[in-house]
C-alpha cells in the first residue's frame, strides 16, 4: 500500500544547509528569514547549522552582519546568527569543495542549495559527486536544491537533467518552482480534491476556458542582463505557469505521496499539444514596455518580451476542446496572479427577455496574490415583482480567517527539503515536458516571425493579447491588484 505522509508538524532531523551564493539576493531576502521563521515554529532546532559559500573574502561576522537587516529581531535570530559560518570560494575550482568537505561532518546531513546563475548548476553538481559529497551510504542524506532558470529550452534542460542524473540519484534532486511554496498554490490541490461538487464540474462538459495570469506592477528592475537574455516566457511559463496549469488540470492523485502528485502533473504538462509553426505563430503573442530598452545591461534594440500571452490545449479526455489562456508580464497595471475558470452557459435562458448569450458567466476565481482569496461568481434573481437575473460573487479571503502574511514561501520548500518530501519539487521529466510545449513558440520566435509589440507602462499589457482572446469570443478577467 502507498505510504500517506504525515504532516503533523515535527522538528526536521539536523543537518547542515551550504548556500552556494550565500551573499546574494536569494540568500539574504528569502532564504535565511525563511530558516529564521522555521526556527521560531520549532520546525528546526539548533543542530541546524548554514554555511554560506561567496566568491568574496570576508569573515563569518561579515556574512551574518549582511543578513541582519533581511531576517527578523529576536532570540531565534540571534541563536540561528551563531550558526551561520562562512567560506571563500570559485564554484569552478577543485580546491573549494576539498575545503568544503574539511568543514562538513562525514556523518552529517546536508543539503546544498544552488543560489547561484544557471551555468553554475551543472558543474557544481558533478564537483559535489566528484568530491564524494553526494555518497549517501553513511545513512546519512545529501541533497541538491537547483534554482530556477533550469535550462533555456528543451535541448538545454534535458542536457541538464543528464549531467545531473549522471551523477546523483532523482531521490537527491530538489528543483525549486517557489511558486510551489505559496499557500494558495497548494490550496488549489485542496480546493479541487476535498470538495466534491467542485470535481463535478470540473471537466469539458461544464467548463469553457480557463485563464492564468501572473501580471506584475514591477519592471524589470536591475535584472536586465538576465532578463534580457531570458524574456517573460522562458522566466515564467514553462515553470510558475505551467505548475499552476498542472494544479488545475491534473487527475486526482492516487495518494498524496510525492510520486503520485508528481505523475499526474506531468501528465496533464505532456498531455499540452505541440502546435504547429503557424499555430504558434498565432497563438503566442508578445509585448514589450515602453521604455524597457533604456534598462541598464539591456540591448538597445532588444526584441526580447516583457510581457507573453499563449492560448494552450490540454490533449485529455477531460480538458478536449477547453482552450487554457496564459499571460505574465512585468510593468502591468497591478500585482495580480490568479486562474480564472469560466463556466459554460445554461444551455437556455428561462428568464424573460435575457438571452442566454446575455447571461453573465459562472466564473470561479482563484486569487493567488495578493488578497489572496476565492471568489465564485453567479446569478440571482434580483429582488422585485419582475424576474431579473443579476450576478453576484461568493467570496472568500484568505486574510478574513487565516494569518497568512509575513512568509516568504520558502519555509515549506526548505522544511521539505529537509524531511525529504518532494511533492513541491520538479521532477526531471516535468520540467521537461514543460519546456517541450513553450518549444515551439520559441522556434518561431528565433526565426524572427511574430512582432514585439510597445504597451505602455501600467497598462493591461499590448493590444495583441486582447486579440487573441477577441477572435475567440473571448475576454480577459481585469488585472486589479
Ligand atoms: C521569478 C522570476 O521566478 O518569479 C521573476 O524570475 C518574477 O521575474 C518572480 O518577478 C515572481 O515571483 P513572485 O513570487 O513575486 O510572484
Amino acid at each position: 500500500m502507498a505510504r500517506r505522509p504525515s504532516k503533523a508538524p515535527r522538528q526536521a532531523p539536523p543537518a547542515t544547509l551550504v548556500i552556494f551564493g550565500g551573499t546574494g539576493d536569494l540568500a539574504r531576502r528569502l532564504l535565511v528569514p525563511a530558516l529564521a521563521h522555521l526556527c521560531s515554529d520549532a520546525l528546526i532546532g539548533d543542530d541546524l547549522h548554514i554555511i554560506g559559500i561567496g566568491s568574496r573574502d570576508g569573515t563569518d561576522e561579515d556574512l551574518r552582519a549582511g543578513l541582519d537587516e533581511f531576517v527578523p529581531k529576536g532570540d531565534c535570530w540571534q541563536r540561528l546568527r551563531g550558526r551561520i559560518t562562512y567560506l571563500q570560494g570559485d564554484f569552478t575550482k577543485a580546491d573549494l569543495f576539498e575545503a568544503l568537505k574539511g568543514k562538513l561532518d562525514k556523518t552529517g546531513n546536508v543539503i546544498f542549495y544552488l543560489a547561484t546563475p544557471a551555468q553554475f548548476f551543472g558543474p557544481i553538481v558533478e564537483s559535489l559527486a566528484r568530491a564524494g559529497l553526494m555518497d549517501e551510504s553513511d545513512g546519512v542524506f545529501r541533497r541538491v536544491a537547483v534554482e530556477k532558470p533550469f535550462g533555456h529550452d528543451l535541448a538545454s534542460a534535458k542536457a541538464l537533467n543528464r549531467q545531473i542524473l549522471s551523477v546523483v540519484e532523482e531521490h537527491q534532486v530538489y528543483r525549486i518552482d517557489h511558486f510551489l511554496g505559496k499557500e494558495t498554490v497548494q490550496n488549489i490541490m485542496v480546493a479541487r480534491f476535498a470538495n466534491p461538487w467542485l470535481e463535478a464540474v470540473w471537466n469539458n462538459r461544464y467548463i469553457d476556458s480557463v485563464q492564468i495570469t501572473a501580471a506584475e506592477a514591477i519592471d524589470v528592475g536591475t535584472r536586465g542582463a538576465f532578463y534580457d537574455a531570458t524574456g517573460a516566457l522562458r522566466d515564467m511559463v514553462p515553470n510558475h505557469l505551467f505548475q499552476l496549469m498542472a494544479m488545475v488540470g491534473m487527475e486526482p492523485p492516487n495518494d498524496l505521496t510525492p510520486d503520485a502528485i508528481r505523475t499526474e502533473k506531468a501528465k496533464l504538462l505532456s498531455a499540452v499539444r505541440t502546435p504547429t509553426p503557424a499555430e504558434a505563430k498565432a497563438d503566442g503573442v508578445r509585448g514589450q514596455y515602453q521604455g524597457y530598452r533604456k534598462t541598464a545591461d539591456v540591448a538597445p534594440k532588444s526584441n526580447t518580451e516583457t510581457y507573453v500571452a499563449l492560448k494552450l490545449w490540454v490533449d485529455a479526455w477531460r480538458w478536449a476542446g477547453v482552450p487554457f489562456y496564459l499571460r505574465t508580464g512585468k510593468a502591468l497595471k497591478a500585482r495580480d496572479t490568479e486562474v480564472v475558470v469560466t463556466f459554460k452557459p445554461v444551455p437556455l435562458s428561462l428568464f424573460r427577455d435575457t438571452p442566454v448569450a446575455d447571461l453573465p458567466p459562472n466564473r470561479l476565481i482563484l486569487q493567488l496574490q495578493p488578497n489572496e482569496g476565492i471568489d465564485l461568481d453567479f446569478m440571482v434573481k434580483q429582488p422585485g415583482p419582475t424576474m431579473q437575473a443579476v450576478p453576484v460573487a461568493l467570496d472568500f479571503k484568505y486574510a478574513d480567517r487565516f494569518k497568512i502574511g509575513g512568509r516568504t514561501g520558502y519555509e515549506t520548500l526548505i522544511y521539505d527539503m529537509l524531511l525529504g518530501d518532494q511533492t513541491l519539487f520538479q521532477r526531471a521529466d516535468q520540467i521537461e515536458a514543460g519546456w517541450a510545449a513553450v518549444q515551439p513558440f520559441l522556434d518561431i520566435w528565433a526565426k524572427g516571425k511574430g512582432k514585439v509589440e510597445t504597451y505602455k507602462r501600467g497598462s493591461n499589457g499590448p493590444a495583441c493579447a486582447v486579440d487573441l482572446l477577441a477572435r475567440d469570443g473571448r475576454e480577459w478577467h481585469r488585472i486589479e491588484g
